[in-house]
């Protein structure tokens, strides 16, 4: 196994186990919702988001586990968004994380609602672990009001709405950019900005990070799209040719795959670029993930 896997799957289960835990401690939800929210929260995702947060804080020279409760925060935004991303009214699949999709478990209403809950439960965790670590007013406040702008209606849900308005359309690559950009690489950028924020970073080593993890988002939704041509469903926990389907703006059906190949490859590069001869951080781990996620195939 590369250096980079065995971090991923070592890191991603520390994130499993605490995102475990701490939701058996929930008090006070309906056993139902409670049931239906750990259902996709535990189903085994990558852990991707949460683990880049962890190991920006490492980079910056600060123990990982003063940024997990923030990581699994993250990862709780995460699983809201697929749950909605996989009903009926959006992308309609039936497979994720290699289960039924939630709603197809629970019912459209209660896969909404566990949704909504996960992602306003986030909120509540993300207070409650900068209070406990007791980060400086400014920087707590600024991760949670920053929680709402990448993953609210200026971030992954302004994607989330171009994505569906550009169904059926053919779009520039610029356009194309932006859906990708908003859509997954807004919380990609925020899980680096947390980890970064967490370690007290300076504004110059954030503006790398932040060229770094924009790059790496793109590269990210790319692989993703040419996964959905290319992946096997077994492999990927979810359905091949979903966004063939539904006519969805991608890499592969405005580039071909030679090409989204090529992009994704000049993205990763792009990444490294921005931070791998810095001196205020270590980049060996952020760089070994990058180069993973250009090969991923899952
Ligand atoms: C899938 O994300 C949705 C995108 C934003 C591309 P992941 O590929 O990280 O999904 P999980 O968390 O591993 O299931
Ligand atoms: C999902 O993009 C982006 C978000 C969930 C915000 P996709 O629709 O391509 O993700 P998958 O392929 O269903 O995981
Ligand atoms: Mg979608
Ligand atoms: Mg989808
Ligand atoms: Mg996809």
């Amino acid at each position: 196994m590369s250096e980079a896997k065995a971090y991923l799957t070592r890191t991603a289960e520390f994130v499993h186990h605490e995102l475990s835990t701490l939701s058996e401690n929930w008090k006070g939800i309906p056993d139902r919702l409670k049931e239906a929210m750990r259902y996709s929260l535990l189903a085994g995702g990558k852990r991707i988001r949460p683990v880049l947060t962890i190991a920006t804080t490492e980079a910056l020279g600060v123990d990982g586990k003063c940024a997990l409760p923030f990581a699994c925060a993250i990862e709780m935004i995460h699983t809201y968004s697929l749950i909605h991303d996989d009903l009926p009214a959006m992308d309609d699949d039936d497979y994720r994380r290699g289960k039924l999709t939630n709603h197809k478990v629970y019912g459209e209403a209660m896969a909404i609602l566990a949704g909504d809950a996960l992602l306003t439960e986030a909120f509540h965790l993300l207070a409650q672990a900068a209070e406990k670590a007791e980060l400086p007013t400014s920087i707590a406040l600024t991760i949670i009001r920053e929680a709402a702008q990448y993953a609210g209606a200026r971030g992954m849900i302004n994607g989330q709405v171009l994505d569906i308005e550009n169904e059926q359309k053919i779009i520039t690559l610029d356009e194309l950019e932006e859906i990708h950009r908003r859509k997954t690489g807004d919380l990609i950028m925020y899980a680096v900005r947390v980890g970064a924020l967490v370690a007290g970073a300076s504004e110059e080593v954030l503006a790398a990070l932040m060229t770094f993890s924009y790059q790496l988002g793109l590269a990210f939704q790319i692989q993703d799209d040419i996964l959905d041509v290319i992946g096997d469903q077994e492999v990927i926990g979810k359905p091949v040719g979903s966004d063939e389907n539904k006519q969805k703006a991608t890499y592969p059906a405005l580039l071909g795959l030679d090409e989204s190949k090529q992009r994704l490859e000049i993205c990763i590069q792009t990444a490294r670029e921005a931070i791998e001869t810095r001196d205020d951080l270590d980049p060996t781990r952020l760089l070994e993930l990058a180069d993973y996620l250009l090969l991923r195939d899952r």
